[in-house]
């Protein structure tokens, strides 16, 4: 049996940290061995780079080529190595980010980001994606309630966030068959209940 590879995509606040760990271990209980990453993250150079890249401010191409520095790292350590050896891979955040918020929120040239893509993973797409969608002023709100101190992107204003969610839902339209969008803005039980209909769907 090959693993999937499955990505958790949405704007800040929506609420994808805690589905990555509930999924997790619905796939656990139904005797998959399960990888959890992150990006930008998931290696010990990637976890560096993801201080800087939240925290420092610096040139938009130079976000965007850090974010692909990263996940080159992380495709090669952690993610392709999990693949090969049949397992799944649940990531928090990949690619559609970096489309969403450096493309959407920060404008930069999707030409740029094409070929960044191309370059780092041509080969590879998630073979799920799962958005999690939900009006800006709630996503805020799960923010602001948390109470802890914002990162670069999280205090970024909201149209920065607008255009992110919208870049998003763009982006869903044009790889339906892997995006699917999920309504972030229902109760919990309910989120699970439509995550255990999808992933079921792709083939446990
Ligand atoms: P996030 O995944 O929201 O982590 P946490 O739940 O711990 O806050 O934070 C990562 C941030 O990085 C998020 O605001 C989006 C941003 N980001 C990009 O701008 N581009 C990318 O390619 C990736 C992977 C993340």
């Amino acid at each position: 049996m090959s693993g999937k590879f499955i990505t958790f995509e949405g704007i800040d606040g929506a609420g994808k940290s805690s589905h990555v760990e509930w999924l997790s271990q619905w796939l656990r209980d139904h005797g998959k061995t399960v990888v959890v990453t992150r990006e930008p993250g998931g290696t010990a150079l990637g976890e560096r780079l993801r201080e800087l890249l939240l925290n420092e401010p610096m040139h938009l191409e130079t976000e965007t080529l850090l974010m692909f520095a990263a996940r080159r790292e992380h495709l090669a350590q952690v993610i392709e190595p999990a693949l090969a050896r049949g397992e799944w891979v649940i990531c928090d955040r990949f690619s559609d980010a970096t489309y969403a918020y450096q493309g959407g929120g920060r404008g930069l040239d999707r030409a740029k980001f094409a070929t960044l893509e191309h370059w780092v993973h041509a080969h590879l797409q998630p073979d799920l994606t799962l958005l999690f969608d939900l009006p800006l002023d709630i996503a805020r709100e799960r923010i602001v309630l948390a109470n802890r101190v914002l990162d670069r992107f999280e205090q970024e204003r909201v149209d920065f966030h607008d255009r992110v969610r919208q870049a998003y839902l763009d982006r869903a339209q044009h790889h339906g068959n892997r995006m699917r969008v999920i309504d972030a803005n229902q109760p919990l039980e309910d989120i699970r209940k439509v995550l255990e209909n999808i992933v079921s769907s792709i083939g446990l």
